[in-house]
């Protein structure tokens, strides 16, 4: 009997590492649908995904925006009691979600919850979590919470890489539910190579190949402390005394707000812009001298495009980009970044991709589906 799946989204990148998925589910004629919880709201942080990563709009679009940063349970439960409404209703065999934001966890915890009233309600829903496994350690982020209990409460674990399914084995996780997929992460940039990509956000921004750093700083831990933002924009400012380039800085709408509230000030020869879209944002890591970034999907996408990268975090749960040169962890301190920014321009792009060869979306499909064409 063939399987009906649920994928639960929320957020940009989960549109983007979850649009391989779609497209599978697409192609094999699966019965799927798309629960989108509406954690990121702004067209430019929403809708420009679907469009230019040409999915369907989902059939669900709950619009649960969080009220405040720190109103973490609040935002997550508001997401449970409507996610499980729609459990409830459309019954599906499986629901997947991916990665470590708030609605990750609402979707894990819904499902899981639900599985445990079968007695009632004559629900069996299997949990899967694809980019499991990723661990960096610090229980301070919102992130590692969320990643650590969809891992431990899901039946299919989909491991990017064998440390992060080592990770899981050395928490006590039944390796018979682990399985090394790859990042979907690299069957979307394969899939957005193919389409037509023009320089035209570089002639837009009036920007040369090589001629300039991108950055992006959006994490809590770093972008709500008014000293650490500081910081890191005096080290963008020095960046572009030192080397002539201009730091782009496509601001996340979190990153903006406390900008404005801590007032702080932009350095000469830093670039605020709005968030890009997803083709203009790969042309701009594609042709940066390096990355500066606090972002999990950028540090793994500059390790693929073999763009160097500097981690504007104290820790990475994608040590796998540091393994292989591609990555450095600098933290906010701007001495440090100014020196690693160093170290990276001087390194070898000649790094291997530790992500997959982009088929992940395709073995996630063959093993919750059984191998259903
Ligand atoms: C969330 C994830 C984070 C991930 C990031 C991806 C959690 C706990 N955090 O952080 O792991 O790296 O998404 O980008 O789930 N906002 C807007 N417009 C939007 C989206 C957000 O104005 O379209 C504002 C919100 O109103 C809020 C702030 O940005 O004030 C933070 O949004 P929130 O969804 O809480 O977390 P992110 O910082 O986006
Ligand atoms: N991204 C984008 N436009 C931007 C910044 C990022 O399209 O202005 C994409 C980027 O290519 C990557 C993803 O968003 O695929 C990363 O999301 P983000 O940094 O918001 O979240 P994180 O990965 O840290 O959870």
């Amino acid at each position: 009997m063939s399987k009906k799946v649920a994928l639960v989204a929320g957020v940009r990148p989960e549109i983007i590492k979850e649009s391989p998925l779609i497209r599978e589910f697409e192609k094999r004629g699966t019965d799927y649908f798309v629960i989108y919880t509406g954690q990121h709201y702004n067209y430019e942080m929403e809708k420009i995904f679907f469009e230019q990563l040409n999915l369907p709009l989902p059939k669900y679009n709950l619009s649960i925006r969080s009220s405040a940063p720190f109103l973490q349970g609040e935002h997550t439960g508001r997401m449970l009691i409507e996610i499980e409404k729609i459990l409830l209703n459309e019954m599906p065999d499986i629901v997947l979600t991916l990665g470590d934001t708030n609605s990750t966890l609402a979707g894990a915890l819904t499902a899981r919850k639900l599985s445990t009233t079968a007695a009632f309600t004559n629900i069996r829903i299997m949990l899967g979590h694809i980019e499991a496994g990723l661990r960096s350690y610090d229980k301070t982020m919102p992130e590692e919470v969320n990643r650590i209990l969809a891992d431990h409460l899901s039946d299919y674990l989909f491991a990017p890489t064998h440390r992060a399914a080592g990770n899981m084995i050395g928490e006590g996780i039944h390796h018979g539910k682990i399985t090394v997929t790859g990042n979907t992460i690299v069957d979307a940039l394969f899939e957005a190579s193919k389409a037509s990509r023009d320089n035209e956000i570089l002639d837009k921004l009036n920007l040369e190949p090589q001629g300039y750093f991108l950055a992006t700083f959006h994490r809590q831990e770093n972008a709500d402390v008014k000293e650490k933002f500081a910081n890191v924009l005096e080290a963008f400012g020095r960046l572009y005394k030192k080397y002539g380039k201009p730091v782009i800085y496509p601001i996340h709408p979190r990153s903006k707000k406390l900008m404005e509230k801590f007032g702080l000030q932009v350095p000469e020869g830093v670039r605020i812009l709005g968030p890009a879209g997803f083709m203009e944002f790969l042309k701009l890591e594609e042709n940066a001298s390096a990355i500066l970034t606090d972002s999990g999907g950028v540090q793994e996408e500059s390790c693929i495009l073999n763009v160097p990268c500097v981690t504007l975090r104290e820790n990475t749960e994608r040590p796998e980009t540091i393994d292989v040169g591609a990555n450095i962890l600098a933290g906010t301190d701007p001495d440090k970044i100014v020196e690693c920014t160093e170290t990276m321009l001087n390194k070898k792009r000649s790094w291997e991709n530790p992500f997959g060869d982009g088929k992940s979306g395709k073995r996630i499909a063959d093993i919750i589906l059984g191998g259903q064409a």
